[in-house]
């Protein structure tokens, strides 16, 4: 059964820092096929994974758009306007060596931001059926989770730091998940950048208070921001780094 897992939470908790250690993880176990999606409009996970990205689905809109307006029309004669659009639109499936990678991106200008959301919806769903799993990287907000563009979603994991105010923000998110009656099976919560790998009194109150399923802490890691300053990929952080032993044990939990 191939299984959707969405990574949600407040901006600059580590969503993406934990999704590529997700998605490398998998796809070097050798447990894929492995789609990584990045629905950020500010699309960083090819950072993390180490890739670069050619194409998004809200530039290829924009050829798209361009393309309507150009005489000659680069639109094949014969051929609906439609069936170029989705044959543009795969194109923006990107293969990587153990994974592949499909990013969101956005329309330059005034298109409508929804547009692009309602395209990835569209796709991934087309998708998610030939991968073993699916990952989708989220931006901060509930936006894809309230617009039900991730409406097949296995497994949520809402990502906090050690904050009241980022334990709340996915204590909203939850909320909101149960209200619109996902499908999601488990909906659970990771600490992350917590020193020495530690909670505080206060933030164990907090997710009392929220009533969240706390599935892992994990720790602050030094190597991490120092990979961060220098620009080297997460992914090639040592095995033993904390934050990729905290990444194999969310793993082991969730049962992937
Ligand atoms: N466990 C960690 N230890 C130290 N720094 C971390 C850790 N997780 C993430 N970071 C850093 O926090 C910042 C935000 O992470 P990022 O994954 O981009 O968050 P988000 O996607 O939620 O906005 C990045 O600079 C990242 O390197
Ligand atoms: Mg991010």
């Amino acid at each position: 059964m191939p299984i959707t897992i969405a990574v949600a939470g407040k901006g600059g908790t580590g969503k993406t820092s934990l999704s590529g250690l997700i998605i490398h993880y998998l796809s070097k176990k050798g447990k894929g096929p492995v789609l990584a999606v990045d629905a950020d409009a500010n699309s960083n996970l090819n950072e993390v994974l180490g890739v670069e990205v050619e194409t998004t689905l809200g530039d290829i809109r924009e050829e798209i758009a361009q393309a309507e307006l150009m005489t000659p029309s680069p639109i094949p004669a014969g051929m609906s306007k439609q069936d170029y659009a989705e044959i543009k639109f795969n194109s923006a499936l990107a293969e990587m060596d153990d994974y592949d990678l499909l990013v969101m991106g956005r329309t330059q200008g005034h298109g409508c931001y929804c547009f692009v959301n309602g395209l990835l919806q569209t796709q991934v769903a087309k998708y998610a059926g030939g991968y073993t799993y699916t990952v989708v990287d989220n931006e901060a907000g509930m936006e894809h989770i309230s617009r039900g563009v991730l409406p097949d979603v296995d497994i949520i994991l809402l990502v906090s730091d050690c904050s009241r105010r980022g334990v709340q923000a996915v204590g909203r998110i939850a909320k909101l998940v149960e209200s619109l009656d996902l499908k999601a099976k488990q909906v659970k919560l990771i600490i992350n950048k917590a020193p020495d790998g530690q909670l505080s009194d206060g933030i164990k109150e907090e997710i009392a208070l929220q009533e969240l399923d706390l599935l892992a802490v994990v720790p602050m890691d030094e190597l991490v921001y120092k990979y961060d300053t220098e620009g080297i990929p997460l992914v090639n952080l040592p095995e033993d780094a904390p934050v990729k032993v905290a990444v194999r044990d969310i793993i082991q939990k969730i049962h992937l």
